[in-house]
Formats: C-alpha cells, structure tokens, sequence
C-alpha cells in the first residue's frame, strides 16, 4: 500500500480507507451522500492521515484519466449504481496495470432474495438472465448474470484476477447477519469479491 493512489467508492464512513492510510496509501473516500461524509470526517479526525474525502457521484467523478492504482469498494457504489456506468468510469480513473477490487451481492443471493423481508430464500423469484437493475420502495440496487459481468469487464480492458465467493465456517457467529442467513450463506454465495486488474492499453483482454 506504501506510496500507492488509492480511490474506495461510496465510503460511507470511510474506515477502509482509514485503514489503508495507516498502511502508507494515499486515499479518496468518495461518497455522494453529505450525511456518510460528515461520519467519514468523524472518523479521519480520529487518525486517517491521508486520506481526503470527496462528494461526488461514482458514476462521474471529478477525477483526471489514470489517477489511481486501485480502487475498491466495499458493499458501496458498485451495489448501488449502474455498472455499465461505473466499470467505464474505473477502467478511466486506473492506471495500466492497476487493481479494481470490489466486494457486492451474488446473482444467487439477487434471485432468491425475499425482498419484503430482505432475506434470502431456498426460492427462484426473480429472472436470472434478467438481472439489472432491482427497484423496490427501499433502495435501487444492481446486479448481472455473470456472463454479463465478464464481458463487461473484458470490454473495458479488465482481466479477472479472482473471484471470491466467502463461505462461512459452521462455528462462524456473524455481527450482521440472523442465524438464518448465515445457514443459507453455508450452502450459496452470498457475497461475491470481484479482482480485477486493468491491462495496459492496446493489449486485449484475450
Ligand atoms: C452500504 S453503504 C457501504 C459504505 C462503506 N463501503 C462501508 O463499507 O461501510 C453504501 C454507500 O454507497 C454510497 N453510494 C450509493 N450510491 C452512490 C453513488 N452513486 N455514488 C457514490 N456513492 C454512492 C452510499 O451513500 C453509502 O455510503
């Protein structure tokens, strides 16, 4: 991290990128909602050296071509905005060979999810090969076949490093999570951790 540009989208109170200042990164936590950036300088003024936070849409930012050499988010922008605006938008603001490393839900967890109850199901409700955008009276959210994902990230000069999909152990207590959701994080994914790295330009995805 020492030394390294690093930009988290929708940071919420920031406490990733706090954590990477202590490493040495040079941080932006950017967040489009005034209430989580005013907890995100809470939070700095308990000890994110550098670290500077930014209101912005991560759909559209402010930021020049190749100004970071990673970018990660964890459950932020990426959960909530259009990935066919925000995958362009990341593969601008890298630099070659930079990382864009971001944790959101899985299309399992997006098809079976009970969304009155926010809770996932041993159902089939929704269209797979529909997957987009998730509207209901709480939030809008974004999801992708993974086909769809790959192509994405292969169009915009991405390769794929890993793909994480976290299981629980059965001894494993979750602070978020009913005992519920855990049992069903057992057997499907429910979170997936996507690693990408942006080739140099000219070099295709192949
Ligand atoms: C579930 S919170 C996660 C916050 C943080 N990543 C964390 O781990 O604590 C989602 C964050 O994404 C932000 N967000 C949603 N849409 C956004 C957008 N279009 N641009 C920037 N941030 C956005 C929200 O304001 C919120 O702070």
């Amino acid at each position: 991290m020492r030394g390294k540009s690093v930009l988290e989208l929708g940071c919420g109170a920031a406490r990733w990128s706090i954590a990477l200042s202590r490493l040495g990164a040079r941080c932006v936590g950017l967040d489009q909602s005034g209430g989580q950036l005013r907890h995100a300088l809470r939070e700095r003024a308990r000890g994110g050296r550098a670290v500077s936070l930014v209101r912005a849409n991560a759909e559209q930012t402010p930021f020049p071509n190749a100004s970071f050499d990673l970018v990660f988010c964890d459950w932020g922008a990426m959960t909530f905005c259009d990935p066919y605006r925000t995958v362009p938008e990341v593969a601008r603001l890298l630099r070659p060979g930079g990382r864009f490393v971001f944790a959101t839900s899985t299309p399992i967890f997006v098809i079976t999810d009970d969304r009155r109850h926010d809770r996932p199901t041993r159902k089939l409700r929704r269209s797979y090969f529909d997957l987009y955008r998730i509207e209901d009276s709480r939030e809008v959210e974004f999801q992708l076949p993974y086909g769809v994902w790959i192509d994405l990230f292969r169009n915009n000069g991405f390769v794929i490093d890993r793909l994480i999909e976290p299981r629980p152990g059965p001894r494993t207590r979750s602070k978020y999570l009913t005992a519920a959701e855990s049992r069903w994080s057992r057997q499907w994914p429910r979170e997936a951790i996507w690693q990408l790295r942006k080739l140099p330009s000219g070099r295709s995805a192949g």
